[in-house]
């Protein structure tokens, strides 16, 4: 089984073949290539039409390389499989039009992949255990969600940010103390230097008010300690000294409370394995206080390495090969949509 993964729904233009020898081998990852669109950093954030038409003149060659890697030719392809939701729908639509096509001139299967069931398949590329039965933290830059995963194709949708999403706080919070896009791994830099007594936000939706069983308790919500960050940055009269111990304020308010809300999840549950995907796992600062936190309640943490954390291929292609083994085929009208549930996910009780 040897599944071509492509994945275009925000500005990386991926593709990566994943293969299984038998039933009861682990999935490898043969070849992964991601090409970074550096031509939204001077916008300072991605611009749609331009990511579409990006993706159109990188996806052949991004395509070739990945077969090259691996090592393989179109013709030992099993099926195509294909980010098909959520994302940029003009970006999206590159990767569907083209997998599409590719499926038909070679007479395989399409298979549509959810990008969120990427990330919670990343780590099981790398970690044989990072498998259900666990609680999944995904921190991108367009989503925040707190899933319970029984088994794969089962996820129950515990909690969700308010307002932005973690990558985006960060991203913002970069922009507002004059650091490059996208920001996150810049915060994370700067904040390494700060001193952690300066400056001390109030953790977001994690004190006496939010108990177990009430509404929100799992939720999240960044906006305030986002305006926290605006109001330090216009309060301070010497930014250049200020910079790195706000990052680290800042910082450290979200890690604790994404923690705190995955291991409050975790032990409810009774689950013993945490998996972290999306960018904002590639914050080291993050893995290691969710490692830290959950080894006081006998939980391990587990987390890809930041090439399989962002956006790529591999995990859809991985993803694919979930779907693909269900007897799940896309249609020629197999459709690209900005918005959509994962598949198989539920809200609590519902
Ligand atoms: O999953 P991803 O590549 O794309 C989306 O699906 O959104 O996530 C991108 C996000 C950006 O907001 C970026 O700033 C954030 O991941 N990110 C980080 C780090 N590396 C990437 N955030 C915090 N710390 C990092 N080291
Ligand atoms: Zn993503």
């Amino acid at each position: 089984m040897r599944i071509l993964g492509i994945e275009t729904s925000c500005d990386e233009t991926s593709a990566a073949i994943v293969e299984r020898a038998g039933p009861h081998d682990r999935p490898e990852l043969r070849s992964l290539v991601i090409l970074s669109q550096d031509v939204h950093a001077v916008f300072g954030g991605v611009v749609p039409e331009l990511a579409a038409r990006a993706h159109l003149t990188s996806i052949v060659p991004v395509v070739d390389k990945a077969l090259t890697d691996a090592n393989a030719s179109f013709g030992e392809l099993t099926a195509v499989a294909v980010t098909h939701a959520p994302g940029l729908i003009g970006a999206l639509l590159a990767g569907v039009s083209y997998g599409k096509s590719l499926a038909y001139s070679l007479g395989i299967p399409v298979v549509a992949v959810h990008h969120m069931e990427g990330h919670l398949f990343a780590a099981s590329l790398e970690d044989p255990n990072a498998e259900p039965p666990f609680m999944a933290l995904l921190v991108s830059g367009g989503h925040t969600m707190l899933i319970d995963c029984p088994e794969w194709g089962s996820y129950e949708l515990l909690g969700g940010t308010r307002d932005d999403a973690a990558g985006e706080a960060f991203d913002k919070v970069a922009k507002l103390l004059g650091l490059p896009y996208p920001g996150g791994r810049y915060v994370e830099e700067l904040a390494a230097t700060g001193d952690p007594a300066r400056f001390r936000f109030k953790r977001p939706m994690l004190g006496g008010a939010w108990k177990e069983g009430q509404p929100g308790y799992h939720d999240v919500s960044f906006s305030g300690l986002k305006t926290a960050v605006l109001n330090a940055v216009r309060g301070s009269n010497d930014i250049e000294r200020d910079r790195a111990d706000i990052a680290r304020g800042f910082q450290d308010a979200l890690i604790e409370t994404l923690v705190e809300k995955t291991v409050r999840a975790a032990d409810e549950r009774g689950r013993s394995r945490i998996v972290l995907g999306g960018g904002v796992a590639c914050n080291r600062t993050l893995v290691a206080a969710a490692r830290d936190r959950a080894a006081s309640m006998g939980a391990t943490v587990h987390s890809a390495s930041p090439r399989l954390s962002t956006d790529n291929a591999a995990m859809i292609a991985r993803a694919g090969l979930y779907r693909f083994e269900r007897g799940e085929r896309g249609e020629l009208s197999l459709n690209a949509y900005a918005t959509m549930a994962i598949p198989g996910l539920s809200l609590p009780h519902g």
